[in-house]
């Protein structure tokens, strides 16, 4: 594994992070055993990743609890999140400060490395600022989280309005973000000013459903060049990404995804969320092999830099 800094936290994370979110949920979404989770966890652990992800939504943090129950508890990087619940028209900081305590018993523990707003969207970034950040600041102080974080709502701000921002204001130490092959607009929109400011980034995303089923890719591709975002001639073929696998390039398009995310100037944490042992011994070698060459990298700049939106797609709702 290798290791970075997280920005201004200084803690040093690996570059490949659990996530126990997404369509994936450490397997439950696919109804695989607690016990399989929990060894999703620890299987990651033992490859060297030591920082998780999980959020109050994702119903992952009990299992996490379990996973790291028994794990030296500065050995591991703990990230979780408050959202605000669905139909409600506000963030609360009764809400917000209610999550995170009943966080902290699901988890098992006295405080989390990292407490995050999660999927703030645009209009509500001034409110959040002002009311939410001070609130949770105060609970900082009481010991219940080392670092304050910020994460967006991709398919809702596909300018990454809100990050714009956010990173720039001081009070986030941490953000985590969408950048993928085919949305590039965190290079200019977000990581110069997390760079300037020492936020630490976490990157979502990277595969998704979109590079994970070809299917998606191939109707994607399709969509885009009807559109005229995109050559004709990339929908045209069975795998439009096929030109990026080839030797001294990505073995396939899950490899060349990972490894795209990983290398971009900015990105401390690729996240990964799956619920297979084999897929993340896979997704780990994809984030610690070299870049993609060059030439790919710039034509995949030519073909996609200029796309908006694709490949955001949110998981159906939990039952
Ligand atoms: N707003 C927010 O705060 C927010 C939003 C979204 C996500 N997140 C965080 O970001 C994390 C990462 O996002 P993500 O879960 O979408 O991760 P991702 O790594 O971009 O995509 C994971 C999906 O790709 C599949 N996959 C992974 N490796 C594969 C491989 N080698 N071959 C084929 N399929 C593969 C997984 O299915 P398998 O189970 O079959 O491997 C899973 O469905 C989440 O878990 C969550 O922690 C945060």
């Amino acid at each position: 594994m290798d290791y970075t800094t997280f920005g201004r936290t200084g803690l040093r994370v690996s570059v490949a992070g659990l996530g126990c979110g997404g369509f994936s949920r450490l397997g439950l979404t696919a109804g695989a055993s607690e016990d399989h989770a929990i060894g999703i966890v620890r299987g990651a652990l033992d490859l060297g990743v030591n920082i998780v992800d999980t959020a109050s939504v994702y119903g992952t943090e009990e299992v996490v609890g379990k996973a790291l129950r028994d794990v030296p508890r500065d050995s591991v990087v703990i990230c979780t999140k408050a959202s605000k619940p669905a139909g409600d028209k506000h963030f609360s900081v009764e809400k917000i400060l209610e999550s995170l305590d009943a966080s902290l018993k699901r988890l098992q523990v006295d405080h989390v490395d990292v407490f995050q707003l999660h999927a703030v969207p645009p209009d509500a970034y001034d409110y959040v600022r002002a009311e939410i950040a001070p609130a949770l600041l105060r609970e900082k102080e009481k010991g219940k989280f080392r670092f304050l974080g910020i994460t967006e709502t991709a398919p809702n701000d596909h300018e990454q309005e809100m990050l714009g921002r956010a990173s720039q204001d001081g009070i986030w130490d941490t953000a985590m973000l969408a950048f993928h092959l085919m949305d590039q607009v965190a290079r200019n929109q977000v990581f110069p000013h997390t760079m300037a400011h020492g936020v630490g980034t976490l990157t979502m995303f990277a595969v998704r459903s979109i590079f994970a089923r070809p299917d998606q890719l191939s109707d994607t591709m399709k969509g885009l060049a009807a559109a005229g975002l995109v050559p004709a001639e990339l929908a045209q073929r069975g795998n439009p990404l096929d030109f990026l696998v080839h030797e001294g390039g990505a073995s396939n398009v899950t490899d060349a995804a990972y490894r795209y995310v990983r290398h971009e100037p900015g990105v401390d944490v690729v996240l990964f969320g799956t619920g297979s042992h084999e897929h993340m011994r896979t997704n780990i070698q994809s984030i610690l092999k070299p870049p993609l060459p060059d030439a790919d990298r710039a034509r995949l700049a030519t073909l996609f830099g200029h796309l908006r939106g694709v490949g955001l797609q949110l998981p159906p709702p939990r039952a």
